[in-house]
């Protein structure tokens, strides 16, 4: 009698609850051509990818080899673009009035010879539509247009007043950094500070293990730095730079230790930031190059901070992974939960340099980890990591790996190469990896019903409302709706600098019948809650989301631009 009634019971819950479980699944679709060691979305349809001179298969028209490219996320082809550096290795992000900028590189390099040295680069590149078409170009003038400081390395950050923020790096090519440029610069230059560069103590108290500086602008306008196993506030205006706490337990997560780090969600009204950090290595970055090996197991910490006073004051919270993960990249999705995706459980960043990597076709880490983990950012502590739905890769994404949201909504993966030149499957456990693959959604994989936005403005100012049309499908009627507004990031080296996710407040009108709905948005209030420049809109409905629309967030002008919206009380530190 019992058991009728409870097994019933049981069996319900449990599938209601496998429903609940998301599968997600993988298809491989065409070849970049290039390594996409940096990976930019740049349109609805079109992913930007820079590399290094190497031996790549694209070609340009002039027969040499290609060194980036764009990516069509709709026909699955590269289409060589020209640059003047070496882009290797450049950090970046879009500005105030929509150009990406992607900053630094590599020295000039024998045998491949690209014309010029990419340490002071800066590559100018207008988001276009269609690859050969109208200023589908990269824009250099290298005499004229460049960097302070020769930096290989470094991360770029588009800051409240949409300009760049050039952060540390290396003046030359280094495993251990310890040829710092442990400095900070700005594109454009800011008044009286054009061609000189601000040296910074927190960057020099960071060597060895402090490149691609993981950073985030606080909805206070500061900066939150994390770089080895340290963590800074640094106010812009007046460069101060203030300690907060180290990562727990010695874990170290720049390159060439490199864990992922992301700004969760901001949401209103109050719009508070945590960040959480997640892999990278336990190693006393005092052990001696030569004397680690790709044995060594990465970090399993995911360690997340509340950054308002009351949150630095509880400190960092640690949370384990399932397994130890070096090399790894987190994708924000529009839901606000994140994707941990890529890397290796044992090892370090960098070419082979590292104890038993001497002969050709080795690296410096190893044991891929291949099934990606879902990180619910909502869940309680202990509760929000998971391998479930997720599907392993038949691909070992490594080191110079990348994975980025694209509009259509699923995640584009590629990459891969621990070498310093193409080396070919027949040579190597970890071969040049040019496959494409899209990491997708059940929703997508189904082609089930989305949420959609029909039109949208393309522009919004700060703090002001905007109309939508959408059409929510009727199985979603009812779910909570979200709308988000997200820079889709600048993915290289474990990090997508300027990845931002701002939840928009929202009206939905129309009845639950109407298939073309409105929607009212109200823009985040400030520049410093989404400092001002190009952003993806997506309409999320349960765990069902949409394609997304382009919008310039603020007046889309040149950078600097002057404090947009509604200053608010400050919930940051
Ligand atoms: C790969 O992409 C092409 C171009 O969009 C498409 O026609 C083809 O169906 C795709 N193949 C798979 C396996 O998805
Ligand atoms: C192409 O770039 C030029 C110079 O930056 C600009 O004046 C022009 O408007 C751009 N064209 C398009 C179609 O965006
Ligand atoms: C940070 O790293 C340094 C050097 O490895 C170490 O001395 C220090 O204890 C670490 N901090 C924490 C909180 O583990
Ligand atoms: C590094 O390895 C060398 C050679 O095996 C050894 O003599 C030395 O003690 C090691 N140093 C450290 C710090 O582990
Ligand atoms: C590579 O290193 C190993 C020890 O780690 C050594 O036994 C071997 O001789 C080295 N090979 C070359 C080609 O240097
Ligand atoms: C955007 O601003 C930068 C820096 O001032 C400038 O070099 C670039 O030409 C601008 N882009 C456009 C499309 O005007």
């Amino acid at each position: 009698m019992m058991l009728n009634i409870v097994l019933p019971l049981l069996l319900s819950l449990l599938l209601t609850s496998a429903a609940a479980v998301q599968q997600w699944t993988f298809v491989q679709n065409g070849t970049s051509g290039i390594v996409a060691i940096e990976a930019i979305v740049v349109s609805p349809t079109l992913v930007l990818m820079y590399d290094r001179a190497d031996g790549n298969p694209l070609l340009l028209p002039n027969g040499a080899r290609a060194w980036a490219a764009l990516w069509d996320l709709e026909k699955n082809v590269a289409t060589p673009l020209e640059t003047l550096t070496n882009t290797f290795c450049a950090g970046g992000g879009f500005i105030s009035n929509g150009t990406l900028v992607a900053v630094a590189g590599q020295p000039r390099e024998d045998p491949y010879q690209p014309p010029a040295d990419g340490r002071m680069g800066i590559r100018l590149f207008d988001p276009c539509t269609s690859p050969g078409g109208v200023n589908c170009t990269v824009f250099e003038d290298p005499a004229n247009v460049h960097l302070a400081e020769l930096r290989w390395y470094p991360t770029g950050l588009r800051i409240p007043d949409g300009s760049l923020m050039v952060i540390g790096g290396s003046h030359s090519n280094t495993f251990y950094n310890t040829d710092a440029a442990n400095s900070i610069e700005f594109f454009p230059g800011r008044a009286g500070e054009a061609g000189t560069v601000r040296p910074s103590k927190f960057l020099l108290d960071a060597e060895p293990v402090n490149m691609f500086p993981r950073s985030f602008v606080l909805p206070s306008g500061n900066v939150f730095i994390v770089a080895n196993n340290l963590t800074m506030i640094y106010n812009i205006a007046t460069g101060t730079e203030t300690r907060l706490p180290d990562i727990p337990n010695g874990v170290h997560v720049t390159n060439p230790f490199d864990g992922t780090a992301q700004l969760l969600p901001l949401s209103p009204p109050l719009y508070e930031p945590s960040v959480l950090v997640c892999g990278g290595s336990a190693t006393d970055p005092r052990i001696p190059e030569a004397n680690l090996s790709t044995q060594d197991p990465a970090s399993d910490q995911c360690s997340r901070i509340t950054l308002t006073p009351l949150g630095v004051a509880r400190g960092w919270e640690v949370e384990r992974m399932p397994e130890t993960r070096v090399l790894l990249e987190s994708v924000l999705l529009p839901t606000g939960d994140l994707l941990l995706i890529n890397g290796a459980q044992t090892g370090y960043g960098g070419y082979p340099s590292i104890r038993g990597t001497n002969a050709t076709g080795m690296s410096n880490s190893d044991h891929p980890a291949r099934r990606a983990l879902l990180y619910k950012t909502d869940a309680p502590r202990g509760a929000r990591i998971s391998h479930e739905g997720l599907p392993e890769s038949d691909i070992a994404r490594m080191y110079h790996s990348s994975a980025v949201l694209t509009p259509q909504g699923n995640i584009m993966v590629a990459g891969s190469n621990p070498h310093a030149t193409v080396v070919p499957a027949s040579e190597s456990q970890f071969p040049t990896e040019f496959r494409v693959e899209y990491l997708n959604p059940e929703f997508i994989t189904a082609n089930a019903p989305r949420p959609a936005i029909i039109s949208a403005p393309a522009q919004i100012l700060f703090n002001q409302r905007a109309t939508l049309r959408v059409n929510i499908p009727a199985d979603l009627h009812g779910a909570p709706t979200k709308v988000s507004l997200m820079d889709l990031g600048f993915a290289t080296h474990s990090f997508h600098a300027n990845s931002r996710l701002v939840f928009l407040e929202h009206t939905l009108r129309g009845s639950g019948s109407d298939t073309m709905l409105e929607l009212e948005i109200t823009a985040p209030p400030n520049n410093n809650v989404y400092p001002p420049g190009p952003a993806f809109v997506f309409l999320v409905g349960g765990e069902v989301y949409s394609q997304a629309v382009k919008v310039m967030v603020g007046d889309g002008g040149n950078p600097p631009r002057p404090d947009q919206g509604v200053r608010m009380p400050v919930s940051s530190v």
